[in-house]
């Protein structure tokens, strides 16, 4: 089967959004390297995620406890299940993810809150949390306006790329790479610098990831 690669778009901004640009540029160059590779986009502002009601956390619950969901979330469930496997039958991930008042856009936080659901993208045995994302890849393109990239002032703020991290681990997925894109504010060529150095991010990961057996 060819190499999938899944590109989630956090950022409502469409043409306009610069973590976009920079993600499609390196999907672009893992595409180059990898011809046959399969490329599928999940625009999260276009997406129609069933609502986590009251009733439908209800039928989380019944699973953690290995009961049937009920009847009246079941379509709902039936949906869950189908962006689970959706998202799990993709060996990359690239996740175009600005900054959103020091975490993630709500759009990108529902679908997480989507996908990670007991018994499809995580368990829970005696042995703890096995996530079922393992042996999967995510790349993380993440924009933001104020220059806290990690070591520099301001890094604390960050519950952007260390949130993203940290909810990938929690499902399993541990080969995970970073391209930041910052700051996307202030002077004109401070901005461009920026995109400049992304840029050349994605292209140094592309290079070094297609030396690698897979995409
Ligand atoms: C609602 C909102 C909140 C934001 N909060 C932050 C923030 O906390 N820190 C930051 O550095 N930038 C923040 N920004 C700026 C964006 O992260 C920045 O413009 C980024 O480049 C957007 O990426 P995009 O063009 O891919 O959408 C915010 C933007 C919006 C729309």
């Amino acid at each position: 089967m060819s190499a999938r690669i899944l590109h989630v778009i956090g950022s409502p901004r469409g043409e306009r959004s610069r973590s976009v640009k920079v993600a499609e540029r390196l999907i672009g160059g893992l595409v180059a390297a990898s011809p046959d590779v399969v490329v599928v986009t999940l625009d999260l502002g276009a997406a129609a995620l069933p609502a986590l009601t009251g009733p439908v956390i209800e039928g989380r619950y019944a699973l953690i406890e290995g009961r049937e969901v009920a009847d009246e979330v079941r379509d709902a469930w039936e949906r869950i299940g189908a962006a689970v496997a959706h998202f799990l039958s993709f060996g990359t991930v690239v996740f175009s993810v600005p900054m959103w008042n020091f975490g993630i856009p709500w759009q990108l936080k529902q679908y997480i809150d989507t996908i990670t659901q007991p018994g499809m993208a995580f368990r829970v045995s005696e042995a703890g949390v096995e996530g079922l994302g393992a042996g999967k890849r995510a790349i993380l393109v993440a924009s933001g306006a104020l220059d806290i990239r990690p070591d520099s002032p301001g890094a604390e703020l960050d519950h952007q790329v260390r949130y993203m991290q940290a909810w990938l681990g929690f499902i399993g997925i541990t080969d995970v790479h970073v391209v930041h894109l910052r700051p996307t504010y202030g002077p004109p060529e401070a901005v461009e610098t920026a995109m400049a150095e992304a840029y050349a991010s994605a292209e140094a990961l592309v290079a070094d990831l297609s030396r690698a057996p897979r995409v």
